[in-house]
């Protein structure tokens, strides 16, 4: 990861944006007793993949071609998850680098059992990398947020991208400092 300044809206200027509707998708599966851990309900994990899953998609989507999951830096489990339960994972494009996307990621658990609408159950955000064939990251178009919703999570995307360079930079830092002083780990 590059220690620099989150990337300018302009940096990919022979690239045509792209409107995050374009990429956005929702990926929905059936929990079943194979999805359990040992409470009987569903597994973090297993939401974890399905939202691994759908957030590649969309950065595939977003990206023209292949991605990979360069970091999964916050993955809230508000409610439980039940057998039985349709999932739907609701994927979109929040931000986009030179190279890197924020995928923010919602997790709704229909109930079996019930009529109610359905809840929500968890929420993540994700960064991709977009690489090439020989793995290298490769630009992408810069996304474009429509609605005011949308602008709302690019301008939190942006925060989070700012605190996870300042975190780093700091873990270097004090790493350098660390070894500068002669103390081993
Ligand atoms: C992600 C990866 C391609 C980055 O490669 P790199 O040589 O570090 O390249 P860079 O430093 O130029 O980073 C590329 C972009 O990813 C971002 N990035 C890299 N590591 C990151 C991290 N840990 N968190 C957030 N963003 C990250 C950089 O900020 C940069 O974004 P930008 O171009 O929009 O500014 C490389 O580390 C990799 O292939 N990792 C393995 C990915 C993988 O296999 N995932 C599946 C897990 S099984």
């Amino acid at each position: 990861m590059t220690d620099q300044a989150p990337a300018a809206a302009t940096e990919s200027p022979d690239i045509p944006g792209k409107p995050i509707a374009a990429s956005r998708t929702t990926l929905s599966h059936i929990m079943t007793h194979n999805d359990t851990n040992l409470l009987g309900t569903v597994h973090g994990g297993v939401i974890m993949k399905l939202v691994d899953d759908a957030a590649g998609a969309v950065a595939g989507r977003h990206s023209g071609g292949p991605a990979v999951t360069a970091s999964m830096d916050e993955m809230a489990f508000l409610e439980p998850v039940r057998v039985g339960d349709l999932v739907h994972v609701k994927a979109q494009v929040n931000w986009t680098g030179r190279t890197s996307m924020e995928v923010g990621v919602k997790v709704l658990a229909e109930r079996w059992n019930e009529s109610a609408p359905a809840t929500h159950v968890g929420s993540a955000y994700l960064v991709f990398a977009a690489v090439d064939a020989d793995g290298r990251p490769r630009r992408v178009p810069q996304v474009i947020p429509d609605t005011e919703q949308d602008k709302r999570r690019n301008q939190e995307a942006q925060i989070r991208r700012t605190h996870r360079l300042a975190r780093r930079r700091a873990i270097m830092d004090l790493r350098e400092k660390r070894a500068a002083e002669g103390i081993e780990d």
